[in-house]
């Protein structure tokens, strides 16, 4: 396990790419609407990063080993399905749910973070598996801080989400993220406290709970990248990269739409 502590400069460029990529998710909002398709919305995205912000996104042709490359330049995950949705001909209807995944990279650094979206008036229960998953990602990012443990977070996060009657994902993690996409630590979304991996100021890192309203199941389609609940409940995720700094944490993804803290 190889963590990178961040200087002042690699900071600075976290910043600046973290606050991009919540700038294309502020851009996206308006266009969620019903009948608008995913790969509208990819290409709308894709589009904006390249021609307003000088950004690569960090998701097309991405490679990780056992994968073939991803297609597109966002994540477009809907309702059932947890995370990696390929953009496509899928047109958005009313009540559905859709968490919008961005990965920009600037100056070589990379900001990575996503928000759930409503298409119309969502569902009492959908709407409440979205505000309970943002809660658990707060709870999780209010755990940063040096001499805390990354079980820590997990176990804020998971904790809050079963006591609400939901499950965590386990497949996928959050991740060291700076000049490269996905680097070490591991972040998991259920653990212990004093568990794991102490934090040190400098870190990087990632915090994207996915949680199901039913079982924690996944299963992967044929696609090769888009992951959906093996029992076909919903699914909800929000993500922010995350600095750890000499006594607590800061944000890099804001930008003037990043909801509010809980
Ligand atoms: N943005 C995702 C994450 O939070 C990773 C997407 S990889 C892709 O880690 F290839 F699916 F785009
Ligand atoms: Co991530
Ligand atoms: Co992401």
């Amino acid at each position: 396990m190889t963590v990178t502590i961040k200087n002042k400069e690699d900071i600075q460029k976290m910043r600046v790419a973290g606050k991009l990529a919540s700038e294309v998710l502020d851009y996206i909002t308006n266009f969620v609407v019903p009948n608008v398709t995913t790969e509208e919305l990819d290409r709308l995205c894709h589009d904006y990063m390249i021609n307003n912000q000088n950004t690569i996104p960090a998701p097309l042709n991405y490679c990780p080993p056992g994968h073939t490359p991803y297609p597109k330049s966002i994540c477009t995950s809907v309702n059932n399905q947890i995370c990696h949705g390929i953009p496509g001909p899928k047109v958005l209807k009313k009540g559905d749910v859709i968490n919008i995944d961005i990965t920009v990279i600037k100056d070589g650094y990379h900001g990575d973070t996503s928000r759930m979206f409503y298409v119309g008036e969502p569902s009492i229960q959908a709407k409440r598996l979205c505000e309970i998953t943002y809660e658990s990602m707060w709870l999780g990012i209010k755990q940063v801080r040096p001499g805390n443990f990354l079980g820590d977070i997990g176990f804020a996060i998971q904790s809050y989400a079963e006591k609400n009657g939901y499950s965590v994902v386990r497949e996928f993690c959050g991740h060291g993220i700076g000049q490269v996409f996905h680097e070490d630590p591991q972040v998991l979304h259920y653990g212990r406290p004093g568990q794991g991996m102490k934090l040190q100021a400098g870190m990087i890192f990632t915090i994207e709970p996915m949680i199901n309203a039913g079982k924690k199941d996944i299963k992967m389609l044929s696609d090769g990248w888009t992951v959906v609940t093996k029992d076909r409940s919903l699914s909800a995720q929000w993500e922010h990269t995350v600095l750890v700094t000499e006594n607590s944490y800061e944000v890099l993804t804001v930008s003037s739409g990043t909801p509010k803290p809980f």
